[in-house]
């Protein structure tokens, strides 16, 4: 087959928050795909980045006292570290928030204007008065106009399922202020969709040459409706400042890029950062980026940004000279034992956590892999088959053969294998069963039917482990005239053990490496190298343990937000105490149990930033440094008793695992703990000198 030349993406994460099991499914769908490709010898480059800019960016960075800039960069460390633990094997991993990134936006922008494809016209938003900024939806609550109920989001309500527009709800306020918004107009920049030149090519471009899965070409074809039917409308690209992002040129930066037209830019500013830093010369931008190069570019994506991806993105493409994808691959969302993820499950479970509790990347990456399909069907992590399939399919089928004859080579053998000829199915029947199959696996991979091709491998595993019990080597060595019988049977067996360990490679690369080095094999794995005979084996060393139940009954608790106590503890000042809350905690038992006091969460945390929160009496508006916890926000009702500018670098004993609370001036993520009594006064806890952000306090 000629060799392929494809740049393949993944989505790039939001640069605001931890990277969790459900990210976890299209990193690791993507990088099992450019592992198979690279084992096929094509050229493949893999590049990501983090998607930092826009509004929760830039509120979030805000909240920590930090720039924009300084949370993006720790970010980033924090998902290039989980990216690394679970061989997320990116070429490069870089970031939107790049000078690449701002002038291909600029190029982009310039030749989409220079078409007459880009217009101006006023809209009118709702504007926070107090914060001086337009807020997007999310960042508007109020009461639900349907049934009434408080704290509802500007597009439905939780409590009664109903939607409605931002601008229907009753008594809205910011949530980045607390302020009722206005209605406020300003003029905005549109990519001109509705042109018939726009148009046209998406017609042309969502339902040609497969670019798209048959069921996301049909999403698009809903979306696009009957030609002169007029269903799409103009993209809205700009947002008013303030705003974190790249400004449009022309516009004194009052006007920004949304953060939507420069994150999917940000593959192709990687891949310039990639080429250049790694010098691999400009021809290669050429070939890659603009039209004619006789390359392929692939993105993976989830099913809930295909819109972006299927229209916006290659119209923007196709219309300012660059190459368009060849490929869009969707797929579904992950839940958890068939629930969405949930904090107050313990289901919503990052990657670094994972990691934390010792728990072997590999397997998970086994279980997605033998989990995912070609479709944007969801898929479902059901814990206590994770350990079932783990268990009893890796390690009791896989990885078994190997333990099971390496120490009958060893101890007879001196590690010395026959020569095998995995074509002769009468002397070398597992191995043969394993070759035979070859061709099959590859085309599951390329098609990304990773469940075909876990499924063909654990049946040929089967196969291999019924020869060996049929063989009864264990019988055959304690008669020396049988061991030219249980040779053969060994170098069988530990054969098909190799061949199904190239397959395996692109789902553990890891393991699968380790697996190699015990056949003495060395360098970058080939699909070809199937069809090679290892003459000797190293003395095996355990590959792969077994999963324990508990270890995931850890990382669910690790992972669980929500505290309850089966009595409430000597009340620590919370934000605010009510009558209520006296009452229930009079009305319960008076002692609780070690168990019951070491779910609670203390930690060590640095007053990294206070601050008054406007229109509120009693709140200072905390931001902690919690060490390894990352920062936190909490609301405390300490404002009659400190000036925040005092408590700013001091150090506090936080609750760290309370579950987060709404409230009308924004999230609150934990409690700080402050002593209080019948006379005046109210005092936050200091620990002694030498402690740190992070210690756990027990
Ligand atoms: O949905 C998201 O998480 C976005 N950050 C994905 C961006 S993908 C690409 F367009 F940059
Ligand atoms: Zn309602």
């Amino acid at each position: 087959m000629p060799q392929r030349r494809i740049l393949v993406t993944s989505a790039l994460p939001y640069a605001n928050g931890a990277i969790h099991l459900g990210h976890l499914v299209e990193y690791i769908q993507t990088d099992i795909w450019v592992r198979f490709q690279r084992m096929q010898g094509h050229e493949v480059h893999y590049v990501g980045a983090d998607d930092t800019h826009g509004t929760p960016v830039m509120l979030r960075a805000e909240s920590e006292g930090l720039t924009p800039e300084q949370l993006i960069e720790r970010v980033w460390k924090e998902h290039k570290r989980d990216f690394d633990n679970f061989s997320v094997g990116f070429d490069n991993y870089y970031s939107t928030h790049s000078p690449e990134n701002r002038a291909l936006c600029e190029e982009i922008y310039g030749k989409l204007e220079q078409g007459g494809l880009i217009t101006k016209r006023p809209v009118e938003q709702f504007y926070d008065p107090v914060k001086a900024m337009f807020l997007p939806d999310r960042f508007i609550k109020g009461e639900c106009p349907k049934c009434g109920a408080k704290d509802q989001y500007g597009d439905s309500c939780e409590v009664c399922g109903a939607t409605y527009s931002p601008t229907e709800l009753k008594n809205p306020y910011s949530t980045v202020s607390g302020a009722e918004p206005v209605r406020k107009s300003s003029e905005h920049h549109f990519f001109k969709l509705s042109d018939p030149r726009c148009e046209g090519f998406l017609r042309r471009y969502t339902q040609g040459d497969n670019h798209l899965q048959s069921e996301a070409a049909n999403k698009m074809k809903e979306w696009l409706g009957e030609a002169g039917e007029g269903k799409l409308s103009d993209w809205d690209i700009s947002r008013d400042a303030p705003y974190f992002g790249f400004p449009i040129p022309g516009t004194d930066e009052k006007k920004f890029f949304y953060v939507w037209l420069d994150a999917p830019v940000g593959y192709f500013a990687s891949f310039t950062n990639h080429v250049r830093g790694k010098k691999l010369g400009d021809g290669l931008l050429q070939d890659f980026l603009r039209p004619g190069g006789n390359t392929e570019m692939v993105h993976f994506i989830g099913k809930d940004i295909l819109y972006f991806h299927a229209l916006f993105w290659p119209a923007m493409l196709e219309h300012a000279g660059f190459r368009t994808p060849t490929r869009v691959y969707a797929h579904g969302f992950l839940t958890v034992n068939g629930e969405k993820m949930s904090k107050s499950r313990g289901t919503f479970i990052t990657a670094n956590s994972y990691i934390e509790q010792g728990l072997n990347p590999e397997w998970l990456r086994y279980y997605y892999a033998a989990k995912l399909g070609p479709t944007m069907e969801d898929i479902d992590l059901n814990l206590d088959d994770f350990v079932a399939r783990v268990n009893s399919d890796l390690v009791g089928k896989y990885f078994n053969i190997a333990s099971r004859a390496a120490g009958f080579v060893a101890k007879h053998f001196e590690g010395r294998l026959l020569p095998v000829q995995a074509d002769d199915s009468v002397n070398w029947p597992a191995s043969a069963v394993a070759i035979a199959s070859a061709d099959n696996i590859a085309a599951d991979f390329e098609n990304r039917e990773y469940g075909k091709a876990v499924r063909e491998v654990m049946r040929i595993a089967d196969i291999v482990n019924q020869h060996w019990d049929k063989a009864k080597p264990w019988e055959l060595a304690r008669n020396p005239d049988q061991h030219k019988a249980l040779h053969t049977i060994c170098s069988d067996c530990l054969n098909a053990f190799r061949i199904l360990s190239y397959y395996i490679t692109p789902v553990m690369p890891d393991r699968a490496a380790k697996a190699r080095d015990f056949f003495g094999v060395t360098g970058e794995p080939r699909w070809t190298d199937i069809h090679q005979c290892a003459a000797s084996v190293k003395p095996y060393e355990h590959l792969m343990g077994r999963i324990d139940p508990k270890q995931i009954e850890a990382l669910v608790a690790a992972n669980t937000d929500n505290l309850k106590p089966s009595a409430p503890a000597a009340k620590p000042a919370a934000a605010k105490t009510t009558e209520k809350d006296v009452e229930a905690a009079t009305a319960q038992p008076t002692h609780i149990s070690i168990d019951d006091f070491s779910k609670i969460d203390l930690r060590i945390a640095r007053i990294a930033n206070a601050e008054h929160v406007e229109g509120a009496d009693k709140l200072l508006k905390l931001t902690l440094d919690v060490g390894e916890l990352g920062t936190k926000q909490v609301f405390a009702g300490i404002k009659s008793a400190y000036d925040p500018a005092t408590l700013v670098g001091r150090l506090t004993v936080m609750v760290a695992n309370l579950a987060p609370r709404k409230m009308k001036f924004g999230m609150s993520e934990g409690m700080v703990l402050a002593a209080s009594g019948e006379a005046p006064g109210l005092f936050i806890l200091s620990p002694d000198s030498g402690a740190q952000p992070g210690m756990r306090v027990k």
